[in-house]
């Protein structure tokens, strides 16, 4: 029957639109990078986002630093928040398909420990156990830099 072959096809091409997501949304999009860590290719703007965000988290570990040192644990806490989860919510679907699997999860990670961090620095949490959490937070940083490369993708191609 005409009908039925159209059925299938139809399902066949879902089932290849769903896998290739699936295969993009775990591998994402990369490339050899310049040294030995893996490049991740992304459009312009895309690596700025990401490089902002860094810089986000660098000035959060600052400030983190900061109130510790003063004994300003409400300081600890808002730099904290600001790197929260929340402010990982409106990432564009686009950008997340060319991030490879490991990498959100680190990110994730990083974000999901800023909010623990914040939690901590409000509960009367001490210096060196505050410390002690930034500390394991930042093992990410260096984990993830040591990995990943970012890399603009060449529109003369
Ligand atoms: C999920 C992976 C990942 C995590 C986690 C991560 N980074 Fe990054 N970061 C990167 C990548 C990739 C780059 C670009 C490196 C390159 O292209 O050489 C970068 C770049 C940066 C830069 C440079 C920004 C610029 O404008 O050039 C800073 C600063 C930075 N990260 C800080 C941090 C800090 C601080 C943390 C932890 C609190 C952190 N990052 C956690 C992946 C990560």
């Amino acid at each position: 029957m005409k009908s039925s072959k159209l059925a299938m096809a139809a399902i066949v091409l879902w089932v290849a639109t769903v896998a290739a997501f699936g295969w993009f949304f775990v591998r994402g999009n990369t490339a050899a990078g310049t040294d030995d860590r893996t490049a991740i290719v992304l459009a312009p703007q895309e690596r700025d986002l990401i490089l902002l965000e860094m810089r986000g988290l660098l000035i959060a570990t600052h400030d983190i630093l900061d109130g510790i040192n003063q004994n300003n644990m409400q300081q600890v806490a808002q730099a904290a928040r600001t790197v929260g989860m929340n402010s990982a919510a409106d990432v564009n679907p686009v950008l997340m398909s060319k991030l490879p699997l490991p990498f959100k999860a680190q990110g994730m990670g990083v974000h999901h420990s800023m909010d623990d961090l914040a939690i901590a620095a409000e509960s009367g949490q001490t210096a060196p156990e505050l410390l002690k959490m930034l500390t394991g937070t930042l093992s990410s940083c260096v984990a993830c830099h040591s990995a990943w490369q970012l890399k603009v993708a060449d529109s003369s191609k």
